[in-house]
């Protein structure tokens, strides 16, 4: 089985969130069953860098907005996991500093609609011809707005061809749908028939997450009560009823984290490693934390974190309504995380606020990520909506409660704390419903009851530990889903 997996980001070449952590974890467990698995990037001068000795596989003419002086080749190395990447070189698209959406002032760049329509049409055109070396993938795989119009390609450029090759396309996040003026759709590249109610039109915008929904042989999301959640108007972002339309096609697949990166027996980042049957050098990590967060190291109280980009997604406004009660019962927060202006200066004055006891690093820093994850004693995710969120599971890892909200894969995650499910083993943190900052302030106060039960509180910290959290099952779905998209292909054949 050929699979090419399309991504716009993944670790340890570049990373916003979730997303990059999924395209390096998952790759791999496909691999471990034996998938042929292969990577396709935007040749980011990041990438480029990190991959160095890369061939050049074939030409890429004809990619969108790209001028005819301005020729684009397919690379292709072996990268992280031996696993083969290949990478878009378009300088005029990735060779560029900084994030791979935004220029340096946190504005989008003006041509994000041409670079991610490059990076799928050459998806397209190694799923239709090939990459130049006698590869060609059974299935392309795409994941969020940024592969969105490669099943749209897949589909049109085939033209009266039958297409084999299957299309399969996931959905990380419905918040973010790539939308750009209609005036763009020539200069896609796709026909004047794909601008329709069931195609990438959205409201007079084009839809590339839209155009993934449209025109994928099977749609995935990242867990099942997300994949439920998004059919409805509440978190369906005008796209439920398209999403309902194609129910039969979408199916919830619950994200795993990459054990071998996120482990607390050896972890490389974290002060003191620790297992589920030794976390007497939790406190040792505790301590790092304290220290690199300028919290006052005696505080009797839990230490709450929160390791986040800071978007009205993340639900921190409901914590910071929370801080008297948090901070009154002794407790104390390290926020690690980027994001809006208003949130930002919202923490920096929270922390002023409660010195000793309220901790903020705007910053992205992976390492300090390990170490939050490992010296605190409960992760924060209050989301309002959560696809399916990794911090959380990290937090299991760790042995660090998480305390979330019921939503997404937040709900399919984490087991709430009742007596009966801390003592048969069950129980894994702290679930509050509905999304609001009273919910999530009685989920503190059983928090601090818990606290006070030290030999509970250890109780569903093994009980944490020990979940399974890996991919191994998940990639199995994945490679039945692409199995019975094969069969059916054939079976049309
Ligand atoms: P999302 O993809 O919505 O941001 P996830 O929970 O799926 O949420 O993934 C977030 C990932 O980004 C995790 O690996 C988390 O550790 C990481 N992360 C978020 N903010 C920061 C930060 N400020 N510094 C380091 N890592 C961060
Ligand atoms: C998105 C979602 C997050 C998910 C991640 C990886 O960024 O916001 O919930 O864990 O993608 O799938």
């Amino acid at each position: 089985m050929r699979v090419l997996f399309v991504t716009p980001e993944c670790f340890p070449y570049v990373k916003t969130g979730g997303l990059a952590d999924v395209s390096a974890a998952l790759p791999a467990a496909l691999r471990d069953l034996g998938v042929d698995v292969r990577l396709l990037l935007p040749g980011y001068t990041a990438v480029l860098d990190r991959l160095r000795v890369m061939r050049t596989a074939r030409p890429l003419t004809g990619l969108p907005g790209l001028p005819d002086d301005a020729p684009a080749r397919l690379l292709v190395s072996v990268g992280e996991d031996e696993l083969p990447v290949y990478a878009v070189d378009a300088p005029t698209f990735f060779a560029r500093d900084g994030n791979p959406y935004q220029d340096g002032d946190g504005n989008d760049w003006p041509d994000n609609h041409l670079r991610f329509a490059a990076l799928a049409k050459a998806a397209a055109m190694i799923g239709l011809e090939g990459d130049g070396r006698g590869w060609t993938p059974d299935i392309v795989h795409g994941h969020d707005w940024q592969a969105g119009l490669m099943p749209a390609y897949l589909r049109f450029d085939a033209g009266h061809r039958r297409v084999d090759t299957g299309a399969v396309f996931t959905i990380h996040n419905l918040a973010f749908q790539g939308l750009f003026p209609g005036s763009t759709l020539p200069r896609l590249g796709l026909p004047a028939d794909a601008w329709d109610l069931d195609g990438v039109e959205f409201w007079g915008q084009v839809g590339f997450l839209k155009a993934g929904i449209s025109y994928a042989d099977r749609i995935t999301t990242v867990s099942p009560t997300y994949a439920a959640e998004i059919q409805g108007a509440d978190l369906g972002f005008g796209l439920d009823g398209l999403l309902r339309h194609r129910t039969d096609r979408l199916t919830g697949i619950l994200n795993g984290v990459d054990t071998r990166h996120w482990d607390p027996a050896r972890d490389p980042f974290i002060e003191v490693p620790y297992t589920s049957d030794d976390l007497d050098a939790k406190p040792a990590n505790k301590a790092g934390v304290r220290q690199a967060f300028g919290l006052d190291e005696t505080a009797p109280g839990p230490l709450f974190a929160i390791v986040s980009r800071l978007t009205e997604q993340k639900g921190v406004d409901l914590l910071l309504a929370n801080l008297p009660r948090l901070v009154g019962q002794g407790g104390q927060l390290a926020v690690l995380g980027t994001g809006g202006r208003t949130m930002e200066a919202l923490l920096a004055t929270a922390a002023r606020d409660h010195p000793g006891r309220v901790g903020v690093r705007l910053a992205y820093d992976e390492t300090l990520a390990h170490r939050v994850q490992a010296g605190a004693d409960v992760i924060l995710v209050p989301s309002r909506f959560e696809p399916c969120g990794l911090t959380q599971m990290y937090g299991l890892r760790y042995g660090t409660l998480p305390l979330v909200s019921r939503v997404g894969g937040l709900a399919d995650t984490v087991a709430d704390v009742t007596e009966r499910d801390v003592l048969d083993g069950r129980a894994t943190g702290f679930v509050f419903h509905p999304v609001t900052a009273e919910a999530l302030g009685q989920a503190l106060d059983r928090a601090f009851a818990l606290w006070k039960r030290q030999d509970l509180w250890r109780r569903v910290q093994r009980n944490a530990m020990v979940r399974d959290v890996g991919w191994a099952a998940s990639a199995r779905r994945y490679t039945a889903l692409y199995q019975d998209l094969i069969d059916e292909k054939t079976r049309r054949a």
